[in-house]
């Protein structure tokens, strides 16, 4: 049995400054999946996972995250 029900991918991917693409971490903080995190304590919601993810190849849209088993995209 499968400890999580879905599963959170934030993209926390980061770049140089002056590279040809955005990232959806410049400051390399990691603040969005922190965040992520504690509302989905707050809340108890203990079947969803907030996990970090490398870029998501959508890094004009974001910051992304993906939802699945769904594959649902959000994006700024
Ligand atoms: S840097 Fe986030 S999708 Fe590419």
């Amino acid at each position: 049995m499968p400890k999580f029900a879905k599963h959170l991918f934030i993209c926390m991917n980061q770049r140089e400054p002056g590279h040809p693409r955005p990232c959806c971490d410049p400051s390399g903080q990691g603040e969005l999946q922190r965040l992520f995190k504690t509302k989905l304590a707050e809340r108890g919601i203990k079947l969803v996972r907030a996990n970090k993810s490398g870029c998501l190849d959508q890094c004009e849209l974001g910051p992304n995250v993906v939802v699945y088993p769904e594959g649902v995209w959000y994006g700024a």
